[in-house]
């Protein structure tokens, strides 16, 4: 299936309402997703980027409906990564000498991929390829979100395919930003940017800066996944930049697993603590083992402060727990505080251990935590709602 978007642009990808994880199970994808590629038709006609590999025969089948491949003058692959470049094998068979255009690091990337020696043009920050009336210009997006990443603009449209950047996990046969639900594409929109783009926020920050300082009018948004920004497309750049300066909204989340709800009644007393010491900030629990850890990490993204819980197991934590800790490391949050609490039956080491994955993490880590032994009783449970006050005093 093929999508007008302007007199010159068509969408040629897929829509991927089955995808239920991404990056093998590390992603979940709640609402599907679409691998977005592009048909440029001027007086050259320039294919940007494909979609991911299990569609490669859909995809190739699907634009010979619409053309003779050797149409193609150009390909542009803004992005090595198998979503988007999965259909190159399968497309270079049909046509094995057209140019692919891409940056230095994708030549590496898309070589290391499927070993391929094909004909690769490399382009830098400001190069331009001349396809008609309209010109495309290449700008390099160092890890947004790999070395390989790259931004190409297209003259006249002024559409600028933005590849990974400014997309969203969001299947739709909608295409565009206005015809979707925009709480859902939001959401969407920051799941993608917390889980994904967190790490990188620093050069988010600095390549937008760069992008409104070229002053190039951009009227539509192309990105690699889920809708097309054509309605005030700026909003998710302006929405970035938010995002990637340090974002909090005023929440705290309580994150917590579990063996004999001991850890659990903790959190509900934590809770109801920070809800008495301030009723307007937003407080969120979760059980970690029972809810999706990209959806935590999203509310992680949002809050300003997190208390983390665990009991007591083998003189260790939660597995569920470890690997949330171990994805905050990753992810290099910044500006947000934390604490730890735990129930515990003899050696008691939880508090201690999420304190010092927290501080690892880079959370500024407010007090030594709190720990109840065996099940909490109405004491304990008023010791750990003082607790959540105070904690709200320590932000
Ligand atoms: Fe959508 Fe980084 O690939």
């Amino acid at each position: 299936m093929t999508r007008k978007i302007t007199g010159k642009v068509t969408w040629v990808g897929k829509v991927d309402w089955e995808l239920k994880r991404f990056h093998g199970d590390e992603f979940s994808t709640h609402r599907g997703s679409t691998y977005n590629a592009y048909l440029i038709r001027d007086r050259k006609t320039v294919l940007i980027d494909t979609v991911w590999k299990p569609y490669e025969q859909e995809f190739v089948d699907s634009l010979k409906k619409v053309m003779d491949l050797r149409e193609i003058d150009y390909i542009v692959i803004n992005h090595g990564e198998i979503d988007h470049s999965g259909a190159l094998v399968a497309l270079m068979k049909e046509i094995p000498d057209t140019p692919i255009y891409c940056t230095a690091n994708a030549v590496k990337s898309l070589k290391g991929h499927y070993h391929k020696d094909w004909n690769f043009v490399e382009v830098k920050t400001g190069d331009t390829l001349d396809i008609g009336e309209s010109k495309l210009i290449f700008v390099e997006a160092r890890m947004l979100h790999w070395p390989d990443s790259m931004f190409t603009y297209m003259t006249g449209e002024n559409i600028l395919f933005s590849n990974d950047a400014f997309g969203q996990h969001y299947a739709t046969e909608e295409l565009f930003n206005d015809r979707v639900d925009t709480d859902e594409l939001y959401y969407e929109a920051m799941k993608y940017y917390a889980n994904i783009l967190t790490p990188f926020s620093r050069f988010v920050r600095n390549k937008i800066h760069e992008l409104l300082d070229m002053k190039l009018p951009v009227d539509i948004i192309c990105t690699s996944h889920g809708v097309i920004w054509r309605d005030n497309p700026l909003q998710i750049v302006n929405k970035y930049l938010e995002w990637a300066n340090d974002y909090q909204e005023n929440q705290i989340t309580v994150i917590y697993d579990t063996m004999w709800n001991g850890t659990r009644k903790m959190a509900e007393a934590i809770a109801e603590g920070i809800k008495d010491a301030d009723n307007g900030i937003v407080v969120k629990q979760f059980n970690a083992a029972k809810h999706d850890k990209n959806d935590i990490i999203t509310q992680v993204f949002k809050s300003k402060a997190i208390l983390v819980g665990s009991p007591t197991i083998n003189r260790g934590i939660a597995f569920s727990i470890a690997g949330l800790l171990e994805m905050m490391k990753g992810l290099g949050f910044t500006n947000k505080k934390g604490a730890a609490f735990g129930a515990y039956g003899w050696s008691g080491e939880s508090t201690k251990i999420i304190t010092s994955k927290l501080n690892e993490a880079g959370f500024s880590v407010v007090n030594d935590g709190i720990r109840a032994m065996w099940y909490p009783d109405d004491r304990a449970l008023n010791e750990c709602r003082e607790f959540g006050r105070r904690f709200v005093k320590e932000l």
